[in-house]
């Protein structure tokens, strides 16, 4: 491991807004922020762009980011710390662990910006808006809470229309390009380090805002696979994301 990794993990150690695996913080969170005020998750956060960005939008909400590596969460903690936002923390997990550390129903959005598309269909599990992860997000969201995916993979955007399709759930916003389609829209100006790398070579950013509003039968798991195999077996777009994929 490099020696900035090394000091950013020694750092984000001493950090108060930084909680690593934190077993029992479930239902917790609002003593943490010390109000009732909502909270909004950004999920696979890297650098926590979202997270600031929005709590500076939101000064009434609390916005947590997480993802396993610290390194990248040293960066979002540490503008946090310095610029004095209270209304912004980190978990450093695996995101498959949510559950363990929050009640059912206690956040009320989640943000999923630039996730890993995951491209290979031996990995199609591991998308975030697989209903394997659906599930996870559905016990710990708000009934009237929302998910916002924000990509530039075609094949991550095209996937989750065809999860939404399967389970009949709500989409409150649906674009193919957000620049075209929702220019002012204020949320979706933030920019994410992921975004700027372009990493599909789209020029085009995707977004989706539903509701997990059914419930998500698993039986259709099987079906969806049949469905993504058949649709996915002569794509593309995974010989460009391994030759530009950075750490
Ligand atoms: C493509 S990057 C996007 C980062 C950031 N959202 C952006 O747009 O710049 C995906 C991030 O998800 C994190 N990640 C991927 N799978 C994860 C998992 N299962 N649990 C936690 N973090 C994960 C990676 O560590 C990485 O920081």
């Amino acid at each position: 491991m490099g020696q900035k990794k090394l000091i950013r993990f020694a750092e984000i150690n001493t950090f108060n807004n930084v909680f690593q695996y934190p077993e029992g913080s479930s239902g917790t969170w609002h003593k943490h922020f010390q109000n009732d005020n909502p909270i909004v998750l950004e999920l696979a956060c890297g650098k926590g762009e979202y997270a600031l960005g929005l709590s500076l939008l939101y000064p009434e909400k609390n916005f947590i980011g997480v993802d396993v590596k610290g390194n990248r969460i040293w960066v979002g903690a540490k503008k946090a710390i310095e610029n004095k936002i209270t209304n912004v923390a980190f978990i450093r997990s695996q995101i498959g662990m949510i559950n363990n550390y929050f009640t059912p129903g206690e956040t009320d959005e989640i943000w999923l910006p630039f996730p890993d598309p995951q491209l290979r269909l031996s990995k199609a599990k591991n998308r975030l808006t697989h209903p394997i992860f659906l599930r996870k997000f559905q016990q710990i969201l708000n009934p009237s809470g929302y998910i916002n995916l924000k990509t530039d993979s075609p094949t991550l955007y095209a996937f989750t229309k065809l999860v939404i399709a399967l389970h009949n759930l709500s989409v409150l916003v649906d674009s193919d390009d957000i620049k075209k389609d929702l220019p002012e829209n204020k949320e979706l100006q933030i920019k994410t380090h992921y975004e700027g790398l372009d990493i599909a070579g789209s020029k085009k950013v995707h977004y989706l805002k539903f509701k997990i509003d059914k419930v998500l039968d698993i039986e259709k798991d099987e079906v969806l696979m049949n469905q993504v195999k058949l649709i996915e077996k002569d794509n593309k777009e995974g010989k460009v994301f391994d030759e530009k994929e950075t750490d």
